[in-house]
Order: structure tokens, then sequence, then C-alpha cells
């Protein structure tokens, strides 16, 4: 009997508990317009040394950087961070699915910071190709203590790539605008507009007793989410997230009639996933008729299928 798929794009809404790489190893090709993921830095694997540092493997089949395989600028990289070589490793075969999953008009948002930013551009360009380099945002905001031995570090990097540098989509002219810094100098109809942001984005981390909290510790500002969903990505199609945590991203869709699938191997985060889309598609039905249904679903293997959770 032929398997049945986790998901398809005629699925629901849906919200994963589980393992990100077993469940997007089981998504079609070709199926999401826009992927966003924020990856804990962390990982908590332990440091198994593979040793490939500066080993010039044969084997590395994408010639990148210079000529070099890939393998070889990942090896010269990683030689200079123990962290990042397990966070690449991690990474790297979920970034390989990221890749399959895109739509040829779709695009990828790695939100980082900047202790790891510049080797995972380096490595990016040549995963993705530097062809697919789009942009990196800076989300800049002022909060929390400020070092007095060095400039206090304020912001988060996101690495912007597109699967298809000629036929990617982008509107930038829908998204959330934001004030001028010197009105003063503009006419009054602009200030009443805003202005459509650069590639530099200030704005407020969610406060701790704001609305928008969840409790979730990792949790990004609404305001980014509905920025990326609404310029890279239009009303109907899918947006994945597979590091879901609080949810925003799954928020962010639902406000601007996108459908999205979020997954998450923590109970917490799965927990706070399904308190928070529950009321966010509740609060959506009444300003919008069409708000599809929210599915949360367990990830079991052997053969692959989803639980009701
Ligand atoms: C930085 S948080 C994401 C926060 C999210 N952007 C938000 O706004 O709430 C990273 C999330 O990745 C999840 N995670 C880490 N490894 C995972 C894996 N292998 N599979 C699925 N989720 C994973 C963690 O549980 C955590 O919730």
């Amino acid at each position: 009997m032929p398997k049945e798929p986790i998901w398809t794009p005629t699925s629901p809404n849906l919200v994963v508990h589980g393992d990100n790489l077993k469940v997007i190893r089981e998504l079609p090709d070709e199926s999401f317009q826009l992927i966003y993921i924020d990856p804990p830095f962390n990982t908590g694997k332990k440091q198994t040394r593979q040793n490939i540092k500066t080993v010039r493997s044969e084997e590395g089949n994408r010639v990148g950087y210079k000529g070099m395989t890939y393998e070889t600028v990942k090896g010269k990289i990683t030689s200079y961070d123990d962290s990042f070589e397990d966070f690449w490793e991690f990474l790297e075969p979920r970034l390989e699915e990221a890749w399959r999953l895109l739509k040829p008009s779709g695009t990828l948002y790695l939100h980082l910071d900047y202790r790891e930013v510049h080797y995972a551009k380096v490595l990016l360009d040549v995963l993705f190709g530097r062809e697919c380099f789009l942009n990196e945002i800076i989300w800049a905001y002022d909060y929390g203590a400020r070092s007095k031995k060095r400039w206090p570090t304020k912001h988060d990097n996101i690495l912007v790539y597109v699967k298809d540098p000629k036929g990617y989509y982008f509107n930038n002219r829908e998204v959330d605008r934001e004030p001028y810094m010197a009105p003063g100098l503009v006419t009054p109809e602009k200030v009443a507009l805003g202005k459509l942001p650069t590639d530099v984005w200030w704005h407020t981390i969610v406060s701790p007793s704001g609305r928008e909290k969840t409790g979730y510790p990792t949790q990004k500002p609404l305001g980014i989410l509905r920025r990326i969903v609404q310029a890279s990505s239009q009303r109907g199609d899918w947006v994945l997230d597979f590091f879901g945590g609080s949810g925003t991203t799954g928020e962010a869709a639902l406000q601007l009639g996108r459908n999205f699938l979020l997954v998450d191997k923590n109970k917490p985060a799965f927990e706070t996933m399904k308190n928070r889309l529950t009321r966010a598609a509740q609060v959506q039905s009444e300003v919008q008729d069409d708000v599809g249904e929210v599915q949360f679903a367990k990830f079991r293997q052997s053969p692959p299928r989803l639980v009701e959770a």
C-alpha cells in the first residue's frame, strides 16, 4: 500500500512535533515559496570530530568559491571554529533539504548572529551559488546590558538566498513601513506613509511585558516575520519554518493569508505553538473569511506518519 504523505499542498496549516530533518525529508520537492529558519547555535551535539580540517576532498562534488569543492571550502572554514563545525554539520543537511523544497521562485531566510554569519555566508555561497545571495538583513535592536569592553552587540543577521536569481519573487511595496529618521526633511504625506525598509531593520525585541510575549525564550518579533512573509510570498503560498519555536512565522502567515508548515522537536515549543496559533486563528477569523484550519500533530517514524497531537 502506498505510504500516506505527511503533507501535501492541499493539507491544512500544520504544526508538527518532531525532529525536523526526519520530517522535511518526507516533503515533496519544490513545494514552498518561503522558508525562514532561526536555528539554535548550541545544538547540544557531542563533539564528534570528523577531522575534515584542511583536507582537500576529492569527493566534494560542488565546485564553488575560487574553483574549490564544497568539501574543501567547508574544511577550511570550519577548521577555525570547533563550535561552528558542529553547528554546520547539524545545519548542512537541513539546508540541502531547504534548497530542494523551495519553489523556483522561492527564498530562504536564515536567521543567525554575528558569531556565525560570516562563515555561513561563504558556505551558503557554495551551497546555493554566489549569484543566489540576495541580501544580508541586519535586525538592529536596543535592549539589555551594554558591554564596556567593546561595542555592545545589538543586532542579528538574516541571510537571504533565492533559488533562482532570474526568477525569484520579491515585492517590498506592500511591506510594513517604518518611521522616517528625519521626518522634518520629507513631506507630511511621506511621514504619514512611512518609509520603505532597507536592509537594516530597527525593531524592538519582543517586550518582556508586552502582549506579543509567549514566554518562549527565543521568540522573535512578529514585525520582523511579517516583513519577510510580505516581501517574499503571496496570499495562498506555502511558508515553511522547521525551527518553529514559539510559532512567530505561523502567526505572521495567518495574519497575511499564507499557509504554513512549522516543525519543532521541543515539547514546550509545540505546546506554545498550539496555544498561540489556535488563538491567532480565532482572532484572524473575525477579520477574514478564509482563515484555514490549523492542525497539530506528532511525527512518528517507520513508516513515517502523523498522529493527532
Ligand atoms: C531559536 S528557536 C526558534 C525561535 C522562533 N523563530 C520564534 O520566533 O519563536 C530554535 C528552535 O529550534 C528547535 N530545534 C532545534 N533543533 C531541532 C530539530 N532537530 N528539529 C526540530 N526543531 C529543532 C528548538 O526546539 C527551538 O525551539
